[in-house]
């Protein structure tokens, strides 16, 4: 099994995977680790930069009694020319799964294709389905429940915004997408939310994502590889920051998620990442405790 998209996920594997991950968590808290993947090692291919997904996954590995090696694209053979397929193959020969973080999802799906060792997206310009799936056990863990929560996404309808897309329509939230005109997420991860059963609504007004919400959530308008176009966003995106005027709309126990890395000042204040709404550190402590758990699924 592949986990390429958050689609590629039933209702019943998020909940065994996140069932997993919280017992994990407590282990580590006793200071007790296992070594389900003893003798496994875990290629990890980098075409862009990364902390939280390259430091989570090579802890996961150490922590499970594995092996994790950091590939940046451009320094192994991959970055001179030699083929996905053909390197797939051979990775396949070496190690038991590999995580791979690309500029385009199609470079993912390929090396998918290829592989005979699952296959792991850490973040393509569609989806990022390892933030999602960690951002599942962060909302749990707040509202114990996910069905009929009201997730109110602000900002650019990104690859963090369409995963998530997927993740509400899996467990039964309310998704409501407030983006500038032209910044709406990936028509085609949408459709396939809605045939997933999701209540996915897309609006230009800040304010309808964030009345009532459970979950606010937002990531940076900037993201890797749109640089070129950030003079563009910048004018765009004012009037989607999230503050403390976009907090007080939604419901007194929302809670404020970020993806990180954050711009503070720009797609959030520094009061907010700060505030007590914010779960934001802890989502980025769960990507250690929930990328376990699919390693385990995945690999033994
Ligand atoms: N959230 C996330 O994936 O962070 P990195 O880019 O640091 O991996
Ligand atoms: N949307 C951001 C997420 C970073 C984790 C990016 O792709 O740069």
């Amino acid at each position: 099994m592949n986990f390429i998209s958050m689609a590629d996920l039933t209702y019943d594997d998020i909940i065994g995977i996140l069932e997993m991950a919280e017992e994990l968590k407590e282990e580590r808290k006793r200071g007790e680790l296992s070594d389900h993947l003893k003798n496994k090692s875990l290629a990890m291919i980098f075409e862009k930069p990364s902390t939280r997904t390259r430091v989570s996954f090579e802890t996961a590995m150490v922590d499970l009694g594995g092996h994790a090696l950091y590939l940046n694209w451009q320094d192994i053979q991959l970055g001179r020319g030699e083929t996905i397929k053909d390197s797939t193959q051979v990775l396949s020969r070496y190690v038991h799964g590999v995580v791979i973080r690309a500029n385009a999802h199609k470079t993912v799906v390929q090396f998918a294709k290829h592989s005979k060792v699952p296959i792991i997206n850490g973040l393509t310009d569609i989806e990022h389905p390892c933030q999602s799936i960690a951002d599942l056990l962060t909302i749990y863990e707040s509202k114990g429940d996910f069905a009929d929560l009201k997730f109110g996404w602000i900002g650019d309808g990104n690859n963090v915004c369409n995963s998530s897309i997927l993740a509400g329509a899996l467990t039964g939230m309310d998704v409501v997408v407030a983006c500038p005109e032209g910044y709406e997420p990936n028509e085609a991860v949408v459709k396939r939310a809605e045939e997933l059963g999701g209540d996915i609504k897309i609006t230009h007004e800040p304010g309808e994502a964030a009345r009532d919400a459970d979950v606010l959530y937002t990531d940076v308008w900037v993201s890797m590889g749109d640089e070129s176009q950030k003079k563009r966003k910048m004018h765009d995106f004012q009037g989607f920051q999230i503050d403390a005027d976009i907090v007080e709309m939604a419901k007194d126990d929302v809670i404020v998620m970020h993806c990180l890395p954050a711009n503070r000042g720009e797609e959030i204040t520094s009061d907010i990442i700060d505030g007590p709404h914010s779960v934001i550190f802890e989502q980025a402590e769960n990507r250690l405790h929930v990328q376990k758990a699919l390693l385990i699924k995945l690999m033994v």
